[in-house]
């Protein structure tokens, strides 16, 4: 068996980053990643990667055209390697029975029937994509449905890096989980993979498992993350009318080291290609299950963070007396969080397309997401897209932080404010900002679950 030939079909988010990891740490194996995308295999091979992640760059050079390569002839991958990663998107559905819930799995199950076609020798087939429990089961059926006696064995490994921290994630992670069959073949199978990460992740950080819990693991990783957000920002709501303070309640309730301190962060809303994915997707098999109050349960976790992004918007209508109409609105940020160009999900694309129903006069800035800020909105005219956001800002009435970026905090807020039209607003999405100060300066600040601070009576 070609145990150490890996390759990776998907040259994603997941597959590229995690497969130069493997690379890197594990000079004994050729690792390559193909995708039907051929440009985008052109960008991997290029300087100008597609996928910007601090530290990957480096990673990449170190080891692309050595044990890393990137190609697009699948099936000769495919004959040439023992284990074999799945890291295909698996969308939400956008057709058919479970629409806008259940997970579109038609890509995935392509590329499972094109693995048994195009194999020769026996394979380990790892999930690194996220997908619904059980799909290993229907992924053996296809790879066993041809006459052979070529062996298979599924296995499930799901990635939990996140973006912007993809490396570190990659290189120091909380834990490797692995699942398999816990059969002879499913086990033996299951060492192998155990064996690559064992090259820099300890030990105790490898967890096993039965590859049903390891296939709901990775769903339920999201939507409890994602459920903390929307709590914290079901209270941002309460503190809103009360006059506290929610990154005071954050802070008293975090250092409970039952709850610890991360991911409570108030925001206009979580954005990202996998929670709002993962939870109507967890949701969704629940219903298939018959376990309504369960799926009603998870699903109220995107209720919330859809009515967070609404309320942020009638925030700035009733701060700005009502009407937006022609007036300059400067959102800091597009990307669904600071240190990514990606915008899947962004709160800022939902807030962007609100304001501008509402007729305001939209200028976007960001650090590295402008470009994918104009492909979301190319249906939507009027909007001036500007990376420096001093020229952003100037002329606008309000700004609106979208997206945690370092440099928003900072930028000389004096010199902008001095250029906005007056009065001069900041509604900040992220609470990044030093409202205090902003408002000496004479803006009008307007955090998440902080009482305001104005210059009205
Ligand atoms: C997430 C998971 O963290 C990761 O483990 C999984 O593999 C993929 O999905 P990612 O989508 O890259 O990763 O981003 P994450 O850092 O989790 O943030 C998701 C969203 O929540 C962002 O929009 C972020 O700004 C927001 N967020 C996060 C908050 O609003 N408040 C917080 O306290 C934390």
């Amino acid at each position: 068996m070609k145990r150490n030939n890996i390759l990776c079909i998907g040259a994603g988010y997941v597959g590229g980053p995690t497969m130069a990891m493997i690379a890197h740490k594990c000079p004994q194996y050729k690792v390559t990643v193909v995708d039907i995308n051929h440009e985008r295999i052109a960008r991997w091979n290029s300087d100008d990667l597609p996928v910007y992640e601090p530290g990957l760059d480096e990673i990449i050079r170190a080891t692309r055209g050595k044990n890393l390569f990137f190609e697009t002839d699948i099936d000769k991958g495919i004959r040439e390697s023992g284990i074999i990663f799945v890291g295909v998107n698996t969308p939400t559905k956008t057709f058919g029975a479970g629409a806008g819930k259940a997970a579109d799995l038609q890509y995935w199950e392509k590329t499972a029937r094109q693995i048994r076609e195009a194999s020769e020798s026996p394979k380990i087939v790892v999930e690194k994509c996220t997908i619904p429990v059980r799909t290993a089961l229907a992924m053996e059926r296809i790879l066993t449905s041809k006459d052979g006696d070529i062996r298979f064995d599924v296995l499930s490994n799901p990635e939990f890096l996140a973006e912007g921290t993809a490396i570190h994630d990659l290189e120091f992670p909380d834990r490797v989980l692995i699942g398999s069959r816990e059969t002879p073949n499913g086990l033996e199978a299951r060492k192998a993979i155990v064996d690559i990460y064992l090259n820099w992740v300890p030990r105790e950080k490898i967890i096993e498992s039965n590859i049903w819990s390891s296939e709901l693991s990775k769903l339920v990783a999201n939507a409890f993350l994602a459920q903390r957000i929307s709590s914290i920002n079901a209270i941002s709501a309460l503190c809103e009318k009360t006059e506290a303070d929610i990154a005071e309640v954050s802070r008293a309730i975090g250092l409970d080291s039952r709850l610890g301190v991360k991911f409570l962060n108030a925001s206009v809303g979580f954005g990202g290609s996998c929670f709002k994915k993962d939870i109507l997707n967890l949701a969704y098999i629940c219903r298939t299950y018959g376990l309504e109050d369960v799926a009603n349960y998870w699903e109220s976790v995107v209720d919330i963070n859809e009515y967070q992004k609404e309320r942020f918007i009638l925030g700035i209508l009733d701060a700005m007396f009502n009407t937006l109409a022609g007036k300059g609105i400067c959102l800091f940020g597009f990307a669904f969080k600071a240190d990514t160009g990606d915008t899947r999900e962004t709160p800022a694309h939902t807030i962007a397309r609100r304001l501008c129903e509402e007729k305001a006069e939209l200028v976007i800035t960001d650090p590295k997401a402008i470009d994918n800020a104009k492909i979301d909105l190319q249906d939507v005219d009027g909007i001036t897209y500007e990376p420096d956001p001093y020229k952003a800002a100037r002329g606008c009435d309000a700004i609106a932080v979208m997206t945690e970026w370092k440099v928003y905090t900072e930028l000389d807020y004096q010199r902008i404010y001095d250029s906005m039209a007056k009065p001069a607003f900041i509604f900040d999405g992220r609470n990044i900002l030093d409202h205090k100060r902003l408002h000496e300066m004479g803006f009008n600040v307007y955090p998440i679950g902080k009482p305001p601070l104005v210059h009205f009576t």
